[in-house]
């Protein structure tokens, strides 16, 4: 049997190592000969990331939290029906540079929102869909927040308190040991380390997925 897509997703706060990761499962799938269409939330299609530019911005009205969760569940709706399910229905890979887990994370832990609002929507938007495997990379978010700033000038969220991303890191790390489908690598240890960890992660899911399929 031929094996299908799947949606991967890769999930940490800001300096954590994401891109360098995606960069490295792409090369995975590609090694496999897997089609891959590759994503980032919020963003993706020209009205989402529309909407990306939107809620980085640093604006003189403030956001609220909760116009910001609608905003987040706006793009990633967009992004859903026009790419992501689409992509998966024709066999494709989809490597997702965050989903779903991070409004839980962000805007649940970091603005702290209520859940019920949160999976309220979460329901409506996501239907059936949902990622089968999430990669988190762990930092400390004063490591990542350093990185951050070494890039560059840093966003509209990026200027949010450290607490704000302790918070948000506590809710990545309480849902990734209460639910499955979601590996921890700890992106603190050097780079090539991060690699073999998500490497390991990747295989393992490849044996997994044959022994369903088979
Ligand atoms: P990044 O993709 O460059 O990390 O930027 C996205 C920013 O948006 C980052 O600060 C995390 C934040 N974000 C949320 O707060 N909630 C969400 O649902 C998503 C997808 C991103």
């Amino acid at each position: 049997m031929t094996k299908q897509g799947r949606f991967l997703v890769v999930e940490g706060l800001e300096g954590a190592g994401k891109s360098t990761a995606i960069a490295t499962i792409r090369q995975w799938l590609e090694g496999k000969q897997q089609p891959v269409v590759c994503t980032r939330e919020p963003g993706g299609t020209p009205l989402a990331e529309q909407i990306r530019t939107l809620v980085k911005q640093v604006h003189t009205e403030p956001l609220t939290a909760e116009a910001e969760l609608l905003l987040m569940y706006a793009a990633r709706v967009q992004l859903l029906r026009n790419v992501i399910e689409p992509a998966l229905a024709a066999g494709n890979w989809v490597l997702a540079d965050r989903h779903d887990l991070s409004s839980r994370a962000y805007q649940g832990g970091g603005r702290q929102l209520d859940t019920g609002l949160i999976n309220g929507i979460r329901q409506t938007v996501l239907g059936d869909c949902h990622p089968d495997l999430t990669l988190y990379l762990d930092i400390d978010p004063a490591i990542g927040l350093a990185r951050a700033q070494a890039r560059g000038e840093l966003d509209r969220i990026e200027q949010e308190q450290l607490a704000f991303f302790q918070r948000t890191r506590q809710v990545y790390l309480h849902i990734a040991a209460t639910e499955p489908g979601i590996v921890v690598i700890d992106a603190s240890r050097p780079l090539p380390e991060v690699q073999q960890s998500i490497l390991a992660a990747l295989d393992a899911f490849w044996e997994q997925g044959y022994a369903a399929l088979a």
